[in-house]
């Protein structure tokens, strides 16, 4: 026998031999953890096959090749062994869980994540159903609006300074069309008013809750997209009485108590006279950070709706008059909830929203 010959047998032996010896402490295993530790033991950074591998250098260089190889061999064979193992552990624990043993049918299931509706739409909803007792059919616009409704039909001509104020996104270049076909992001919810008249005979009362845009800089109390509510009642001999009226059944309505309200002069051009509507604030009786020590909280912005209005919207200003106003939906839902930023409303932090 040439001794060459005879060394290759013995490393052959040798690879067996620890095979075998993998395979006995493998298979004696009985759970993943354990099997684990033979994997590191074997196949770790500082196992068996690695340090077998780190000592080929030390090896005559015509043995290096030969012993490489078989010490990969055995990694391979030891690699499968282990997974063969893993699988069977995984169907024995799977079967022993179907089988029952260890399951108590009396544990709380998992709980199930569900939802809820956003604060803004929670509100939303609670006015449509105490405008709808009150006789209002709730209507739908465009977020994008031509500005012939946002604007021109609302008494507010192009370089009225009234625009200046709204702070708008221009869909189409501003200035670039003619007016009538200029396309805006509606700044507020009053060009659902023009469509109401176009759509509506009069009588009719409509609200009107919807997105509104304004190309603002941020901060805790303005953003550049928010919700505001519209509302017009349109009949004969409207007046301020009715208009104070219905804004003491809707304050009655969201605080669950009768608020005073005050009307201070207030300027829009589709509204005359125009106000600015405060109520009592619900949440004092001499003054907190709410009402910022006023004990009253600027509730809406409202009006006689201007007699050119009505006209554009193609109803007889001498037959019809009509009051409106403009609530301010995330506002609302700041007040309601005690919250500091508007910017949360719409962050889409869930730690914020799971709160309602
Ligand atoms: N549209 C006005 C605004 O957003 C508010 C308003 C509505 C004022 C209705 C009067 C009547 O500023």
């Amino acid at each position: 026998m040439n001794p060459e010959a005879n060394s290759d047998e013995a490393r052959e032996m040798d690879l067996a031999r620890q095979k075998d010896e993998a395979r006995e402490k493998i298979d004696a295993c009985a759970d993943s953890a354990a099997l684990k530790d033979v994997e590191r033991h074997y196949l770790g950074r500082k196992g068996i096959v690695a340090s077998a591998l780190a000592g080929i250098g030390q090896l005559p260089p015509d043995e290096r090749k030969d012993a490489g190889q078989n010490a990969n061999r055995l990694k391979q064979a030891i690699q499968e062994l282990v997974d063969a193992r893993a699988r069977v552990l995984d169907e024995t624990s799977l079967a022993a869980e179907r089988s029952g043993a260890g399951f108590d049918p009396t544990l709380p299931a998992a709980r199930l994540e569900s939802g809820s509706l956003h604060p803004v739409t929670q509100v939303t909803r609670e006015l449509e159903d105490l405008f709808l007792s009150m006789g209002y059919s709730v209507l739908d616009g465009p977020e994008v609006e031509l500005d012939h409704y946002n604007f021109e039909a609302l008494n507010i001509p192009a370089d009225h300074p009234a625009r200046d104020s709204h702070d708008t996104f221009f869909c189409t270049a501003e200035g670039s069309k003619d007016a009538a076909e200029q396309l805006v992001m509606r700044t507020h919810t009053s060009p659902v008013q023009v469509r109401a008249m176009e759509q509506l005979e009069p009588p009719f009362r409509v609200i009107a809750p919807g997105r509104c845009f304004r190309q603002e800089t941020t901060d805790a109390s303005h953003d550049h997209t928010f919700y505001q509510m519209e509302g017009m009642v349109v009949g004969r001999d409207i007046s301020v009485g009715h208009l104070i009226g219905a804004m003491r059944t809707l304050l009655r309505g969201i605080f669950k108590q009768d608020l005073d309200v005050r009307l201070r002069p207030g300027y829009f051009p589709f509204v005359e006279p125009g106000f600015e509507l405060d109520a009592r604030c619900p949440f004092c009786e001499d003054g907190c950070s709410v009402c910022k020590r006023t004990t009253w909280i600027e509730l809406l912005p409202c009006g006689l709706v201007h007699p050119n209005v009505l006209r554009a919207g193609g109803i007889d200003s001498d037959i019809w008059s009509g009051f409106a106003f403009g609530l301010g939906l995330s506002r609302l839902v700041m007040l309601r909830y005690g919250v500091d930023d508007v910017r949360h409303l719409f962050g889409g932090d869930l730690r914020f929203l799971e709160q309602f």
